[in-house]
């Protein structure tokens, strides 16, 4: 399975492993790569030295393209000066589309990939020129908006001409894959199915909540701005989804209950040593279809494999109701059900 977004990211198959804001993934991104597929790193809140390590320790385990993720929350300056000199293959952007910064990866030769949560901000981005757009559903785990996959993306896609759009959000097996590409998508980015992966390092916790979860337990964790970084650019927006915790609860239902000056110190030191997720385990609708953990290597075969397949017997199913005649169109339904 090769789309045009794989040409142009110089990939085999067309899967992004999500970026993980602050959360180390390093050995997953390089199994991604080695995959085919397009591994990311994120930069939220992690120190220059750190964010140079992450790189050349990716590099040591991988020659394949990658992407590194910046957002506005907050635009780290330094940290993007220093990932323009790194020269991955792409950027991947969130939370706002920056004009400005666009135009300097494209000086020093680097793709702009532009996630984006609504058609607003995707006219943005093709204004600005981003040369992949993800079309972030609010299904999705970690910042997004509320417009859902299913209408964002074929929305996107009318607008896109020929700038490839990459799906997300929901987006966990080979049916979400086949389903994308339905849409008018030439690939997913998925970053649920891919923190419950072998390689991941995140707690084991972590990992066995979003085996056992189901959609509804991944919620919006509203009125989290006043614990979190602000925003450094204007037109920033995105509410994060996780899984509940008691501070998502509290947030959620009594929100006059947090002292920023408690919580903000506790966050941010569990942020740094990798403990997040005790407060904040971003994650997506999409659990409810993550059922194990896996090798990266694995998930990126099974939903590429199963995609095909999925696609394969709807096209038989629709070919088969269309020689039969009229009355027929129920077992395309029943194979696009089944895969
Ligand atoms: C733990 C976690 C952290 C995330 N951090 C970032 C980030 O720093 N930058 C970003 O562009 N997207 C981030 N995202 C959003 C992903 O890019 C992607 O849109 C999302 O995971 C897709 O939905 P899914 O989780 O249903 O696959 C994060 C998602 C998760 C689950």
């Amino acid at each position: 399975m090769h789309t045009p977004v794989c040409e142009l990211l110089g990939i085999e198959v067309p899967v992004i492993c999500a970026p993980f804001g602050p959360w180390e993934e390093v050995e997953l991104a390089a199994a991604v790569c080695e995959a085919g597929g397009l591994g990311s790193l994120g930069t939220a809140a992690r120190s220059l030295p750190e964010l140079r390590q992450q790189w050349s320790r990716l590099r040591g385990l991988t020659d394949r393209p990658f992407a590194i993720n910046h957002t506005t929350r907050p635009l780290d300056e330094d940290a993007f000066r220093a990932t323009i000199e790194e020269r991955p293959a792409a950027i991947s952007f969130h939370l706002a589309v920056p004009d400005d910064l666009i135009a300097r990866a494209h000086d020093a030769g680097i793709l702009w990939i532009q996630q984006v949560m609504d058609a607003r901000q995707a006219a943005e981005a093709l204004d600005a020129g981003a040369d992949v757009i993800v079309a972030q559903g609010g299904e999705a785990g970690g910042h997004g908006g509320e417009v859902s996959t299913m209408v964002l993306v074929p929305q996107v896609v009318d607008m896109a001409g020929d700038t490839p759009v990459v799906a997300a959000g929901g987006i966990a097996d080979g049916r979400g894959l086949a389903a994308a590409l339905v849409l008018g998508a030439q690939g997913v980015s998925m970053g649920t199915r891919f923190l419950a992966s072998a390689e991941m390092t995140a707690s084991d916790e972590w990992k066995q909540r979003i085996v056992a979860a189901d959609a509804v337990d991944a919620v919006k964790a509203t009125n989290s701005d006043g614990i979190l970084s602000p925003y450094t650019r204007p037109g920033s927006f995105g509410v994060p989804r996780t899984l509940r915790t008691p501070l998502v609860d509290t947030l959620r239902e009594h929100p006059e209950r947090i002292d920023p000056t408690e919580v903000v110190p506790l966050l941010m030191e569990a942020v740094r040593s990798g403990r997040g997720d005790e407060y904040l385990p971003f994650t997506g609708q999409s659990a409810g279809l993550v059922h194990e953990i896996l090798p990266a290597g694995e998930i990126i075969r099974r939903v590429v494999g199963d995609a095909e397949s999925v696609l394969v017997a709807v096209a038989a199913a629709v070919a088969a109701s269309r020689a039969s005649g009229p009355s027929g169109p129920s077992g395309a339904a029943g194979a696009a059900g089944g895969g």
